[in-house]
């Protein structure tokens, strides 16, 4: 049976990014004998000029009904000043939401490749390996109260023990599979929220006596990252913080462009770049499409169990890389081809058919 996948592009270089990533994909379907279902749904800004609604029912129904949602970006400035529930931000919350998807799995990468594109030094940055595990459908960005008033606005941090336990076992489950290393960030040295995160954790860790639990503060984890980033394996963390965290760990990576995400609850899952809709790169044919080509490896590893198909992807990416192919965002070192968009996806796509016709000889 083919398995259903709900596609949503949704704003600025997302459409672009998304085509990519679905070019590459019609190339491992062929090759790995895997038959994919795509159908094609709106959600964003985009959505809001078509329905007024930035996630219509129709979209929502339709990734509700497939086994992964591959999604793009959402949001630009002709959106910022809509009233809160019709901005393109709410219509992805409220799928992340709607769909379970507690746990953002956030990878971030060095290619060695890409060693000399980092901001950082090769000496501190060569084989970072880190992943971070974002809660996604709680924390600040869903708590009550909430609200804007005249003279004052307030949001709440809250956490429950369940929500704190689940993604705490995702995390330690994630981290035996690793290196057996876990950093749970928080901010338990002022707040209540990761007073409980933190003594959740640790229950937790007690089921995990092989993984090496350590804590940091957020303040201290952001200067950790980029003074030795080497030292993080699995980093465990709250909707707000792995937020932050990760768009700071993309530059180590040398760019945001490349650094894939999966959002995965007990029954869908959400495939997506970590950036935005950068709208002042958008329509030109510039984006990274690494990122969104990543997510959908994610996919094939995570939803459609195959993991061979992913790494096809994954190698072909690499190999395209060492062969000097660039995008703008990172062709400040070892360029020796500056590409489209489009031109990135071609020679990735190129690449995964060679490599898997030349494992079948
Ligand atoms: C991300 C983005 C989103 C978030 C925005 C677009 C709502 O920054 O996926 O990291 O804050 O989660
Ligand atoms: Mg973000």
């Amino acid at each position: 049976m083919a398995e259903s996948i709900a596609v949503i592009k949704g704003d600025g270089i997302g459409v672009e990014i998304v085509d990519e990533a679905l070019k590459v994909l019609r190339v491992v379907c062929e090759r790995f004998d895997i038959a994919c279902e795509c159908s094609e749904y709106m959600m964003g800004g985009c959505a809001y000029d078509n329905y007024g609604d930035p996630l219509p029912k129709e979209s929502l129904q339709g990734a509700l009904q497939a086994k992964a949602v591959l999604f793009g970006a959402i949001g630009g400035a002709k959106w910022e000043n809509l009233p809160k529930d019709k901005r393109p931000e709410s219509g992805l919350l409220r799928l992340r939401k709607e769909l379970g998807v507690f746990a953002n799995l956030r990878p971030a990468m060095v290619f060695d490749e890409l060693v000399e594109a980092s901001a950082l030094k090769p000496e501190v940055i060569t084989g970072v390996d880190i992943l971070i595990v974002r809660e996604l459908i709680s924390g600040i960005y869903f708590g009550e109260p909430r609200g804007k008033e005249k003279n004052r606005a307030y949001n709440t941090m809250a956490y429950s023990v369940q929500e704190i336990e689940r993604i705490a076992h995702k995390a330690f489950a994630l981290a035996l599979s690793r290196s057996k290393k876990l950093c749970s960030v928080d901010k338990a040295n002022v707040l209540e929220v990761s007073e409980l995160w933190r003594e959740v954790v640790e229950r937790v860790a007690k089921e995990y006596p092989q993984v090496a639990l350590s804590h940091q503060y957020v303040d201290n984890a952001s200067m950790q990252l980029i003074r030795d980033p080497r030292q993080f394996d699995v980093v465990l963390t709250g909707n707000l913080f792995g937020d932050i965290l990760s768009d700071e760990a993309s530059q180590i990576t040398g760019s945001i462009g490349l650094l894939p995400s999966a959002s995965v609850g007990e029954s869908h899952a959400i495939y997506e770049p970590i950036h935005g809709s950068a709208p002042d790169i958008a329509g030109q044919g510039v984006a990274n499409p690494i990122a969104a080509i990543l997510s959908m490896a994610m996919m094939l590893e995570i939803s459609l169990n195959h993991a061979k198909a992913a790494n096809a992807v994954r190698k072909a990416v690499s190999s395209v890389l060492k062969a000097g192919a660039r995008t703008q965002d990172i062709a400040r070192f070892g360029c020796k081809k500056l590409c489209s968009t489009q031109e990135m996806g071609d020679l990735i796509a190129q690449a995964v058919a060679r490599s898997v016709l030349s494992e079948e000889v």
